[in-house]
């Protein structure tokens, strides 16, 4: 067992792949953060993990004590608590079952006991998570039941899992693999330790928090600038305008040129989007078309299978960071685009026309299809987040896939699938791997779930409205084939001034959430974060996976259209209902009715609540005016990050902190730093008592 950093262990088995998550990693530990953490040691001894070679690879067992609920395993969408499932974990856009396919599968799980396991392999690994016991083996379940159930799923239901078991790592290939192992004390401290491991949470320009709008696939120039004009008219706050396919010349592959027909001037109209402030970003995906003009000098440090008949980049060599990362540098990067959405980098199995090279494929540096699949989306983050990086510019962006430590990558999941619980268990399951993830909306079956899904998006890393099938705004028209036609609702005025208050709602939280941001860039919290994270103790946040901590105090509790309440659990302490200040004991359920226009927020008794006056997006020039609520009467605090908005100079210190504290004898505002930026000024306190 070797020390890593403080509460970080590795541990080698047998002979390890070259190819790794860690192996591919390029950015450092922050170590600063670490240092923060109360110390802790492993809740269980190494000399319990069992290691095999086999045949097929190699397996890994490791205890699992009784009560021990898992969580983590990437951006899995069907399922919360890992405990007594399998899951293969394996990159996949269309997860048909909870079978371990994702977006974003990483082998890093966590556990209520206070520690974490990485298991540094980009393969299609399995993990047994207590559903097994060997012969004669750890130990029989404690509870052991000898019921006969009435039917299928109530038979199975009884068969527990309980009792002292192992977690089973069947890892094909590898003769060897690196463990690491994340101390707690608590399940958050492991996670933490996890993200700061991997160079601590990504910081997003205060830009990318705020709301983002991706117009029509189809749309022109002309289209897209009449549009964002007319947001900007109707007063709707935006941040982010984003082009989908139809700007390439060539889509599928991709040129990365500009499709002249549709867009005779782009310099002029990123010029002119710029002008009324939004931040331009576009689509893309790495399957490199023969017209783009670094294709032939590609080809060498490329597959050698194609993807919609373009190369597939592989983005470990340096040789193709420095050609496609240079070329996006130039031709966009330079010339005013703010980010990209890396789309299709995960790979689909199951559709006529696969996004998708075979397992069995080789790539130059040695890697092979299956680890690619797993590699693919965190390379092409690095690959231009280094861009960013270079000119000194931060950028949130979007990519399909991710993997293990993409903590500081500065990119969002999405999906194609749209099931709404599933894309909310999505934002709570995505914060235990490292992950950001946005429930993004486009058409709906109705106003109700138009309201509901942009409350969703509003609680969650990035409000993103991918309007990419339907050329008006969802607010103006629902229904795909009606906004296709041009025809809007009757109350579409209506519809729109909801949506906008909810979107002025996400831009009066900003400042707020870049303190959250700021706490997973230097301390590894993630800003969105299942309940049992802050409250392990509290055995009914072991199972709750609709509700979710947004920031320090904020408890978020989405509805589904269709439903016009729900049952809410309030961890223990008091809460305040956002909307009405009435207070609520915690520690219990409650089953409350929820208006359309209100999602359920709740914020923790003795906090601080910094809400600003909402402005419509964000410039070189903004200065939040904030209002502080307080909410209780003992004394308590809450510290503002403060810095450019966005560079990277923090990096080197400039910035500067803003504690805003209450006590009995009033309210104070602290600054501290040298920075010049000035982002805040406290225009008056709220006592909500
Ligand atoms: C999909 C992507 C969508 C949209 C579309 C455009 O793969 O998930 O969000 O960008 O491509 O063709």
């Amino acid at each position: 067992m070797e020390f890593i950093a403080p509460g970080i262990y590795k541990i080698s088995l047998g002979i390890p792949e070259n190819i790794t998550p860690v192996s591919l990693r390029r950015n450092g530990i922050e170590a600063k953060g670490l240092e923060r953490l109360p110390e802790a040691e492993l809740p269980f001894s190494v000399e319990k993990i069992g290691f095999q070679v086999t045949a097929r690879g190699c397996t890994v067992e490791l205890p699992l004590a009784n009560e021990e609920g898992l969580y983590g395993f990437g951006l899995q969408l069907k399922s919360f608590n890992q405990r007594g499932l399998k899951k293969v974990l394996r990159t996949n856009s269309d997860p048909v079952a909870d079978t371990g396919d994702s977006h974003a599968p990483v082998p890093f799980y966590c556990s209520t006991a206070g520690y974490g396991v990485l298991v540094d392999t980009a393969r299609n690994a399995a993990f047994y998570c207590g559903t097994h016991d060997r012969q004669g083996g750890i130990s029989k379940s404690s509870e052991e039941s000898n019921a006969i159930g009435a039917n299928p799923s109530e038979l199975y239901a009884m068969r527990e899992h309980k009792g002292q078991r192992a977690v089973a790592v069947d890892i094909p290939a590898a003769k060897g693999v690196d463990l690491y192992l994340f101390c707690g004390p608590n399940i958050i401290h492991a996670v933490q330790r996890y993200n700061l491991f991997s160079g601590g949470g990504c910081l997003p320009p205060m830009w990318g928090l705020g709301v983002w709008y991706r117009i029509w696939g189809k749309a022109n120039q002309a289209q897209a600038e009449e549009l964002a004009l007319a947001m900007r008219q109707a007063k709707m706050p935006c941040d982010v305008f984003g082009l989908e396919p139809g700007w390439h010349s060539h889509s599928y592959s991709c040129s990365y040129q500009w499709n002249k027909e549709r867009f005779p001037d782009p310099d002029k109209m990123v010029s002119r989007l710029n002008g009324l402030d939004f931040k331009v970003n576009l689509w893309e995906h790495a399957f490199t078309h023969p017209s783009a003009p670094f294709h032939d000098d590609m080809k060498p440090y490329s597959g050698d299978y194609e993807v919609w008949g373009g190369l597939v980049p592989d983005f470990s060599m340096v040789e193709v960071q420095n050609l496609f990362g240079g070329y996006h540098k130039e031709q966009f990067v330079q010339k005013g685009i703010a980010g990209f959405k890396l789309d299709e980098c995960d790979s689909s199995d199951y559709c006529s026309s696969p996004w998708s090279f075979p397992d069995c494929s080789i790539f130059p540096s040695g890697m092979d299809g299956e680890q690619m699949h797993n590699a693919l989306g965190t390379l092409y983050q690095h690959t231009l987040q280094d861009v960013f990086h270079r000119v000194n510019r931060r950028t949130l962006s979007q990519c399909r896939s991710s993997h293990a430590i993409a903590a500081s990558l500065p990119f969002v999941l999405y999906s194609d699938l749209y099931d709404h619980k599933d894309f909310i268990r999505g934002v709570v399951n995505s914060g235990f791997s490292g992950l950001l993830w946005s429930p993004e909306v486009r058409q709906c079956n109705s106003v109700e779930e138009l309201i509901r899904r942009v409350q969703s998006v509003v609680f969650s890393a990035q409000t993103l409205v991918n309007a990419w099938m339907i050329p008006n705004p969802p607010w103006l028209q629902v229904d795909l084939d009606k906004n296709m036609n041009g025809e809007f609702l009757d109350n579409a005025a209506e519809v729109e001034a909801m949506c906008r208050r909810l979107f002025q709602l996400r831009m009066s939280l900003l400042p707020y959430l870049y303190s959250a941001f700021s706490e997973y860039r230097f301390d590894g919290i993630p800003p969105f974060r299942a309940l049992v994270m802050d409250y392990p103790e509290d055995l009914a946040t072991h199972g709750i996976d609709d509700e979710y901590m947004m920031g320090r105090h904020i408890l978020v509790a989405p509805v589904i259209a269709g439903e016009t309440g729900r049952r809410i659990y309030l961890p223990k302490g008091n809460w305040y209902c956002y909307w009405t200040n009435e207070r609520y004991t915690g520690g219990q359920w409650y089953q409350l009715n929820v208006p359309l226009e209100q999602i359920p927020l709740f914020v923790q008794e003795n906090s601080l609540l910094p809400l600003a006056n909402p402005v419509e997006c964000i410039t070189d020039e903004t200065c939040f005016s904030l209002y502080v609520r307080c909410y209780g009467t003992e004394p308590c605090d809450f510290t503002l990050f403060e810095d450019d908005m966005t560079t990277y100079d923090y990096e080197q210190g400039s910035y500067n902190t803003l504690r805003l504290a209450r006590d009995g004898s009033g309210y104070s505002v602290t600054h501290m730093g040298n920075d010049p930026a000035r982002r805040y000024e406290v225009a008056g306190w709220d006592m909500i008592p």
